[in-house]
């Protein structure tokens, strides 16, 4: 210490001076009672990572007696008092229970609490709230809370804000009259947000005047809106939406909340009348939705006073007259919505370069196609179905729309031509097209339109095959396609094997109708598998060999009882095995090799399954314990050689069934294989005990791979009946004893059997018999273990 240079000394100083004036000053910010009533209060909710309720999400990671409570996240206190005031505990991913005994109703000084957007498990909003009188925000809001909502809330005179609204299913009832008690006791109120709360309760009330947002939505409100509502002189926000016993008048005059309010909401309640002029001095509103309010009558020229407006929704009424041409050059307008109404007329003089979203179908808009429609440079969604719009329009018409994303023409007597030249072709950019009844002849405009999503070409004239190039471009895009009720003769196959193809494999691959072959096999497919595999689909044949799928096999394959080959080897996919998939009557091919199956392979409950398998390969997996001698009971085709069988049928579109297989150490790929014999293939897997006499009934059995598994008793099995067996492999496994003779054991060579350090006799090296313990070897036939014994 006496030696420490002049540095260190003062730093040494500094150090006992910050700590002595941090602990004088302790006393004075924080209560001791305030930091272990929050602490308790954390201790008895957790908190769940995986609790989506929000985008960003804060935890209260601070909260820990060795920091200054004074600087906990969400945490403010009074300096003056020491006391917490404020709580902001939204979005911090809180599960558990908000009982009454609960030590968050100790910071009874709360002024500001905000615990949104948890989920406290349906608890009940507790009385207590009511103590927390100098409260000004209470922000309860999608978390969990269920049941009635206590009085004593109406004791909290000094609520600027409250929102107790919610998404979920729980929502909190308010008692007879409650309602009523609230807005004469809230008489401060600025924010209040009861969204999804059961209010029952009549709407003819008063509302304070210092509103500013008043939510309302789908609170099973009833009787007639009164006007003084829309003459709240601060309302900004206004949403009685979804509260369809609801009815209202607009004023015929200016409202007193013209000049302020930005979102008006009444959709789905009942107006009976006409848009008023008056809402042309709503010249702040940003939003107008007044969806499905039994109005009608023409749109009146007033609405061209809303500068502001960005989404004017008036579908679902009863509006007719033309569509004023200066509606879509709103300056402000993103989306307008004027479907299902009675709009008639042509569409003249249009024009704005918005990015916007148009939707006019179901009207009775007539005449040709409007040339000025094209003045919509930058339009993105545009929906004309179901009018009356005519005659023949040319492809080219909608190529200048570089930004066109969604398009719907459907249901119109429109005849959709392509023939001033095929370099006209739709805009890259369309995710969305809708042409269904337009006359479509053939698809060749549809050529540039790689990233569509969702098509419907239902009702056309559509003829011939369905191009490959269309399978290709839209194989990573499309979710639906409605070529229904047209000409086409075939769209049966998907045939993109050995492509680079990457990313995730399509999920609406298992709904294609008609689809007979999938094939995508070496490619760089990730994802699970579609498990959508419909009833009566005409699968034949599934091959995804060789890519990077991983999950489960899809259990809704058993739903094509046409599938005769299902090749899924060289994926990730981990499960067991699918015995399942033996319900399938036609299924001539199954191969599940390398791959993370596992577990044992148990006797199957159903009866005559894989009644056609002729081969099955469920190489380098990690199946365990016996082979499954149950499953051998059945593989009827594998019983018997009938010069008749066939190969999977190739449903004449000259398409050729492929597997891969593996002989020799070397993978091939093998073209139309000669299923005339039979193959089983369970080189290593973990396979164990002794091979089961039963095997030998599967007398068209040409290969049978039992190499690197962990079998230890050979004998019994290769009975003479194998008499067709060409390739035996046993190598690598724990057998011991006698090799066989006669038959055609003769014909296999070392690879049978390397590998095994107690086995002898021809055609190994080792001498059967030299060894005293060799004599016990039996005549093949002979054999008979103990399954077959007992059956
Ligand atoms: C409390 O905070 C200190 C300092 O940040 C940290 O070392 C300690 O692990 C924390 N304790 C808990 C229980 O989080
Ligand atoms: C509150 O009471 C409930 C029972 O009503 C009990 O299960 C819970 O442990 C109590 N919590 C505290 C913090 O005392
Ligand atoms: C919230 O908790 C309830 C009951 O504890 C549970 O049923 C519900 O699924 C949870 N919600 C979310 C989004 O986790
Ligand atoms: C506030 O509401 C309660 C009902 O919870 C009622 O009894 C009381 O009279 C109300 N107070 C005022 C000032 O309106
Ligand atoms: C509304 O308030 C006025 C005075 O502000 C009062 O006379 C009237 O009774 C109130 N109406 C209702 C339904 O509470
Ligand atoms: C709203 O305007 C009407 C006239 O339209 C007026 O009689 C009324 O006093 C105003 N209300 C408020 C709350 O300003
Ligand atoms: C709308 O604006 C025009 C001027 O463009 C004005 O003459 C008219 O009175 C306004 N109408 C309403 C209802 O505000
Ligand atoms: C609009 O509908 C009303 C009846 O609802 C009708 O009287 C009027 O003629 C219609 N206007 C047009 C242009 O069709
Ligand atoms: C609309 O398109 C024009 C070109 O036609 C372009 O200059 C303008 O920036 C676009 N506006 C928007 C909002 O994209
Ligand atoms: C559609 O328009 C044609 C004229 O282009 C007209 O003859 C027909 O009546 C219209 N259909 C409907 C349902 O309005
Ligand atoms: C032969 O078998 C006997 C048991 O039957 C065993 O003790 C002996 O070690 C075996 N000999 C050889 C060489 O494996
Ligand atoms: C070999 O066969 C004889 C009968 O032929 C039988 O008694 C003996 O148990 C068999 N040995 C083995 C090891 O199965």
């Amino acid at each position: 210490m006496l030696n420490m240079s002049y540095g260190q000394f003062s730093f040494f100083l500094l150090v006992c001076f910050c700590q002595l004036s941090f602990s004088s000053s302790i006393p004075h910010l924080c209560h001791k009672d305030q930091s272990s009533a929050l602490l308790k209060f954390k201790k008895t909710l957790t908190v769940d990572p995986s609790l989506v309720l929000c985008n960003f999400y804060y935890y209260t990671s601070s909260w820990n007696m060795s920091i200054d409570f004074c600087s906990w996240d969400g945490v403010i206190w009074d300096e003056m008092t020491g006391y917490v005031i404020e709580l902001d505990l939204s979005c911090n991913s809180l599960v558990g229970k908000i009982d009454s005994n609960i030590s968050l109703f100790q910071l009874s000084h709360l002024q500001s609490l905000d615990l949104s957007m948890n989920n406290f498990s349906y608890s009940h909003i507790s009385p207590k709230f009511g103590r927390f009188s100098s409260l000004i925000h209470l922000n309860l809001r999608n978390s969990y809370f269920s049941g009635q909502i206590p009085s004593e809330i109406f004791h909290l005179y000094k609520l600027q804000s409250l929102l107790l609204s919610t998404s979920y299913d729980t929502v909190p009832k308010l008692a007879t009259h409650d309602f009523r008690f609230l807005l004469q006791n809230l008489t401060l109120l600025r924010v209040l947000d009861l969204r999804g709360v059961s209010i029952s309760s009549a709407i003819t009330l008063n509302f304070s005047s210092h509103l500013t947002t008043l939510v309302l939505r789908k609170s099973e409100l009833y009787g007639v809106i009164p006007e003084s509502i829309f003459h709240l002189p601060k309302l900004e926000i206004l949403d009685l939406s979804s509260n369809y016993k609801l009815s209202g008048y607009f004023p015929k005059t200016k409202w007193n909340s013209s000049a302020s309010l930005i979102d008006l909401n009444l959709q789905g309640v009942n107006f009976c009348g006409n848009l008023p002029e008056s809402l042309g001095y709503l010249t702040s509103l940003r939003t107008l939705f007044l969806v499905l309010c039994n109005i009608w009558g023409p749109i009146p020229e007033s609405l061209s006073n809303l500068t502001r407006i960005e989404y004017l929704f008036l579908a679902d009424n009863f509006l007719n007259g033309t569509i004023p041409s200066w509606i879509f050059s709103l300056p402000s307008l993103i989306d307008l919505e004027l479907s299902n109404n009675h709009f008639s007329g042509q569409l003249e003089d249009i024009k704005s370069d918005s990015r916007l979203f148009i939707d006019l179908s179901n009207n009775q808009l007539q005449g040709n196609l409007p040339k000025s429609i094209q003045n919509l440079v930058n339009i993105t969604n545009l929906d004309l179905s179901f009018n009356n719009f005519s005659r023949n329009v040319d492809v080219s018409f909608f190529s200048d729309f570089k930004h066109l994303s969604s398009l719907d023409l459907s249901y119109n007597s429109i005849s959709l031509t392509n023939e001033n030249n095929v370099n006209f072709s739709l805009p890259e950019s369309l995710v969305y097209l809708q042409l269904a009844a337009c006359e479509v002849k053939e698809l060749e405009f549809l050529r540039s339109a790689k990233k569509l999503e969702d098509l419907d070409l239902s009702n056309n004239k559509l003829q011939g095959i369905f191009p490959d190039w269309a399978s290709c471009n839209w194989m990573f895009s499309l979710r639906t396609l409605n070529l229904s009720h047209n000409m086409l003769t075939s769209m049966e196959l998907i045939y993109l094997a050995r492509n680079n193809l990457k990313g995730e494999i399509p999920q609406c691959l298992g709904n294609i109708s008609g689809l007979e072959v999938l094939d995508m096999h070496h490619n760089s497919l990730t994802g699970t598998l579609p498990n959508t595999f419909r009833f009566r689909s005409s699968l034949r044949s599934l091959n995804l060999n060789g890519n990077k799928l991983e999950g489960k096999i899809p259990q809704s394959l058993a739903n094509c009882k046409e599938l005769q080959v299902v090749d899924l080897g060289d994926n990730h996919l981990i499960d067991i095995f699918p015995m399942w998939l033996g319900t399938l009557p036609k299924l001539q091919i199954l191969s599940l090799r390398s791959n993370e199956l596992h577990g044992s392979i148990r006797t199957p409950t159903i009866e005559n399954i894989f009644p056609n398998l002729r081969m099955l390969d469920l190489s380098s997996n990690s199946f365990i314990e016996n082979l499954p001698t149950g499953l051998f009971q059945h593989l009827k085709a594998m019983r018997t050689i009938c010069q008749a069988m066939n190969a999977p049928s190739d449903g004449g579109d000259g398409y050729q069934d492929s597997v891969n297989i593996v002989t020799k150490g070397l993978e091939r790929e093998v073209v139309r294989i000669l299923f005339l014999y039979a193959t089983i293939d369970f080189l290593n897997n973990k396979f164990e005990g002794h091979i089961p006499s039963i095997m030998g009934d599967l007398i068209a059995l040409r290969m049978l791979n039992l190499s690197h598994n962990e079998f230890n008793h050979l004998v019994g099995v290769i009975p003479a009946q194998f008499s067709s067996l060409a390739v035996l492999y046993f190598s690598y496994n724990h057998l011991e004893g006698c090799i066989p003779q006669g038959n055609q054991f003769h014909t296999f060579d070392n690879n049978s059997y390397v590998g095994n350090d107690g086995l002898s006799g021809f055609p190994l090296s080792k001498v059967c018999g030299s060894d005293d313990n060799d004599t016990e070897t039996n005549d093949t036939t002979s054999g008979l273990d103990d399954e077959e014994i007992s059956e």
